[in-house]
């Protein structure tokens, strides 16, 4: 903490929260290429969630640049920033008690690993949707791998940017060969276990 500033405490703290709202905050945190499915998988994942009566919030890179991280680029050190006050964002949210559904590139695996110390490794949820680069070329559903190809857009993630995969994902999704409903079932599968407050009390 930094200087002359002195952390507060407040009586309504996270494990009430679980109690009221029934269910255990975590952070499934989705990381793949640009079009890999991040965004239409934690779509899907989110509405499952909620008719089952869980709270969520979905954070997702192209919205969360538009207003809180507008001015942030697509630099290495800009990613870093954009990743690490999403980390906090939601640190926070978790502390509301809410599961947190976040989709971004986060091409870097030093900056995933900090989320992961930020919210304690057991309430974060590594997704990797692993699509071939050719495939999500191939698909360019927001037609910015063309202008990345044209060179119009530099530092494009998988073309002139690296990306990181990760090596170890609680949850690996080869989204160009399984079902989406199948990649949707495993996954609910393997974040039940973890926010069904019952189990984990
Ligand atoms: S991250 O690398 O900092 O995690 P983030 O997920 O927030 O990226 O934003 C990625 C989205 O921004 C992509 O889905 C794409 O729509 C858009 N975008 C625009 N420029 C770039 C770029 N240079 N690299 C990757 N994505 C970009």
């Amino acid at each position: 903490m930094g200087d002359n500033i002195v952390e507060q405490f407040y009586g309504i703290t996270v494990e009430k929260r679980q109690v009221l709202l029934m269910q255990k905050p975590v952070l499934v945190w989705f990381t793949g290429l640009s079009g890999s499915g991040k965004s239409t998988l934690a779509n899907q994942l989110e509405l499952k969630l909620y008719s089952m009566g869980f709270k969520t919030y979905a954070l997702d890179g192209d919205n969360i640049r538009a207003g809180l991280n507008k001015d942030l680029g697509f630099s290495l050190s800009d990613r870093k920033e954009n990743i690490r006050r999403i980390g906090e964002v939601a640190k926070l949210l978790m502390d509301a008690g809410l599961i947190v559904l976040s989709s971004f590139v986060s091409p870097l695996k030093a900056d995933r690993e900090r989320i992961k110390q930020l919210v304690g490794s057991e309430n974060f949820i590594e997704v990797f949707l692993d699509c071939p680069l050719e495939i999500c070329e191939q698909r360019d559903v927001k037609g910015l791998y063309k202008k990345a190809r044209e060179g119009k857009i530099k530092n494009f993630t998988g073309i002139d940017s690296p990306f990181e995969e990760p090596q170890k994902p609680d949850v690996h999704l080869k989204t160009n060969d399984e079902d989406a409903s199948v990649s949707l079932k495993r996954l609910l599968t393997f974040i039940e276990d973890k926010i069904n407050l019952v189990q984990n009390a």
